[in-house]
């Protein structure tokens, strides 16, 4: 199942189409004053590509591996928890485009019907995201469900305890009224419209959760939200497979740094012994080549994903691999590589970013169409 969508734009466009202001804003942006997300795409902005010539390229291959599974290329899709919202297949539509292309998707356990749904199917390519609450007896029945439904690996969600605040969605009228005193889990539960948060006490998050978490579940671990080269070294000493770098794209933490500023210290506290990947504005090829010159193993995208699911479902998210993938072959071929792995920092320099940095700022055509501003 594919469709005619001819680049990553239409997608875009298609999605603000098919979705009401409420559930386009909740996506597309982020935390009060939005500077994360700002900062996300200004970092990415502005790296420019210092390309190789005269080299034979007619052999470019984006493939990888993490955790030791095959992928196509070095995208993989983010956890989202109210899939549900964007195309009625939800988790389930994107699983099987992401099957279908040959990448693995983060399935957040936020997106509790799904998850139900995928039980019942053939394995897919799945990491399960749990969001992790302290309720000792339900923490251990949800790990033992993810021990048997055939994920690939186990993602431990990290950000605070505490709900941000996303201001569009309050004047939206979106979620209500968000008091800071309330339990996480029961805005969330509110958020996602799910069910299945059992437990409604503020989430106390520790180093010794994630240990049991890992003891339990005995699967490879992935940490998501780290932020810090110390934070990276723990992570590692915990026994961590994949540190995963993210600001959760701007929706948690406001006044982050950019993912992308933030990988190369991690990449180089994590000194080989776990893989690296990353998300937060990553929505071009490349983007992701980027990541990757700078050590990261992989890309998640987070909102490129959602906006392609609106857009037109299963066909939507296999069409967005396909043009990724496209983008990413055309970028190798330009810098002159043929193997991820012949990208290091040297491929990389600082630039002047040129456009004002915005969630949707890699998208001239959508700037124009949407807003009317010609960058
Ligand atoms: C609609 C939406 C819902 C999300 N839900 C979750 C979630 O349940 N758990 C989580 O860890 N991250 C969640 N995220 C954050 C993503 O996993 C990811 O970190 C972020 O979107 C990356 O930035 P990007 O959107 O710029 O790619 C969500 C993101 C979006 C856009």
């Amino acid at each position: 199942m594919t469709s005619n969508f001819l680049t990553l734009q239409d997608l875009v466009l298609a999605a603000r189409e098919r979705l009401g202001k409420d559930v386009w804003d909740f996506v597309t942006f982020g935390t009060e004053s939005e500077t994360t997300i700002r900062r996300n795409r200004r970092a990415l902005d502005s790296l420019a590509w210092l390309p190789r010539i005269l080299r034979d390229v007619s052999k470019v291959d984006p493939s990888t591996t993490l955790l030791g599974e095959p992928l196509r290329m070095p995208v993989l899709l983010s956890p989202i928890g109210s899939i549900a919202r964007l195309d009625p297949e939800g988790a389930l539509a994107t699983a099987r485009a992401v099957g279908a292309f040959g990448t693995l998707q983060f399935l957040s356990s936020h997106a509790e019907d799904e998850i139900a749904a995928i039980r019942t199917g053939a394995p897919l390519p799945l990491i399960y995201a749990l969001h992790p609450y302290d309720d000792p007896a339900a923490l251990d029945d949800e790990i033992d469900r993810v021990k048997v439904g055939g994920y690939r690996a186990i993602s431990v969600a990290t950000q605070s305890g505490y709900y941000s605040r996303r201001e569009r969605d309050l004047m939206n009228g979106f979620v209500g009224k968000v008091d800071p005193l309330r339990s996480y889990a029961d805005l969330l539960r509110r958020e996602h419209a799910t069910g299945g948060v059992a437990e409604l006490r503020p989430v106390r998050l520790s180093w010794a959760m994630l240990d049991r978490i890992r003891a339990r579940s005995g699967m490879k671990l992935v940490l998501k939200g780290v932020l810090t080269a110390a934070d990276a070294r723990l992570a590692v000493e915990h026994g961590v497979d994949v540190v995963y770098v993210s600001n959760n794209g701007g929706r948690s933490i406001d006044h982050a740094r950019a993912a992308i500023v933030t990988l190369p210290d991690i990449v180089a506290a994590v000194a080989g012994r776990a893989e690296v990947i990353v998300d937060g504005g990553f929505v071009r090829g490349s983007d992701v080549l980027k990541a990757i010159a700078l050590g990261a193993r992989a890309v998640c995208m987070g909102r490129m994903q959602a906006w392609a699911l609106a857009a037109s479902g299963e066909a939507g998210v296999r069409r967005m691999l396909e043009i990724l993938e496209e983008e990413i072959v055309v970028t190798m071929g330009h810098i002159g590589v043929n193997r991820l792995d012949e990208l290091s920092p040297d491929y990389v320099a600082e630039a002047e970013p040129c456009v004002t940095p915005h969630p949707l700022s890699a998208f001239p055509v959508v700037m124009e169409r949407l807003f009317g501003l010609h960058q």
